[in-house]
């Protein structure tokens, strides 16, 4: 593993302070917390409201994750989602979210044409939405470069393997990965190869259990899972996945911990039939010439 002046994972800023309580939500805190086994609880978020309601439930990390332009844009991928749009959302959610740490999804081609490019991409969503890491796809040796290219400009990076949805028609749809050896080995050696080049955390994105857990043991830097098991140093689910909201989408890995989509709909339909009857607004919602 590489390590800092410090003898610290290279992902880590410089500190003298590795003994002392960190504050919540930061790079040396996510490394505290996998040392002594406190899971990461991380979340999706897209706007201004949902990111207050995500901080005060005291979420570890917030990812604006590109997921965005399924469940906010409609689009049926990830692929046509631009790096205008996920600056967009990324400052309504620094906006609803001062104090958590927040991590931005890099979109499909703002960081794979050249470390160069990605560097420029990376430092305008830094300076522009204020987030603190972004997060890059796949583990080949030109991202490991990129990522190595990043941290050394000062970027936390974090990574992102298995089922890697920017290379969905490659990887022939939303599947399992390192099912079979052979993937199984390549998913072990791109993990270390993103540790040493920098990243300071990975998530593990539809990996089989056992794998994920040996993937996160073998590592020093923490481990994200959603669909990976619960020996991943932390976990992730798109936010409206976990309220419920997204009625048609149910695979293995997600619990719903609401039922938005249901108190949603009663809602509206309340509305529907209260303005179609005169019911509302009532005189309680009206003004009078007098104030
Ligand atoms: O885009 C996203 O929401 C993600 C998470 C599912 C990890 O990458």
């Amino acid at each position: 593993m590489c390590t800092n002046e410090l003898g610290q994972p290279k992902g880590a800023p410089l500190s003298t302070e590795t003994e002392a309580p960190q504050p919540r939500g930061s790079i040396p805190r996510f490394f505290e917390m996998k040392r002594k086994g406190e899971k990461i609880v991380a979340l999706t978020a897209y706007d201004f409201l949902f990111a207050r309601l995500v901080e005060e439930a005291q979420v570890d990390i917030l990812l604006i994750g590109d997921s965005l332009g399924q469940v906010v844009l409609g689009y049926s991928s990830t692929i046509p989602v631009t790096l205008e749009e996920m600056i967009h959302h990324g400052k309504a959610v620094r906006r609803g979210a001062p104090e958590t740490f927040l991590v931005l999804d890099m979109p499909f081609l703002s960081y794979q044409i050249s470390p160069e490019d990605a560097l420029r991409n990376t430092g305008r969503v830094l300076k522009e939405t204020g987030v603190q890491a972004v997060k890059l796809e796949g583990g080949t040796a030109a991202t490991c470069k990129t990522v190595e290219t990043l941290v050394r400009a000062g970027i936390p990076v974090m990574g992102h393997l298995g089922l890697t949805p920017q290379s969905v028609h490659a990887l022939g749809g939303y599947r399992v990965q390192g099912r079979d050896e052979a993937a199984a080995e390549r998913l072990r050696a791109q993990a270390l190869s993103l540790e040493e080049a920098g990243c300071f955390g990975l998530v593990l994105e539809l990996v089989p259990a056992e794998l994920a857990g040996e993937i996160s043991s073998s590592l020093t830097i923490p481990t994200i899972g959603i669909g990976a098991g619960v020996d991943c140093d932390g976990q992730v689910l798109v936010l409206y996945d976990a309220l419920g909201l997204n009625s048609g989408f149910h695979p293995k890995f997600l619990k719903r911990f609401g039922d938005l989509d249901v108190a949603a709909r009663e809602a509206l339909n309340a509305y529907v039939s209260e303005v179609r009857g005169e019911r509302y607004p009532g005189p309680e919602h009206s003004f009078s010439k007098d104030p």
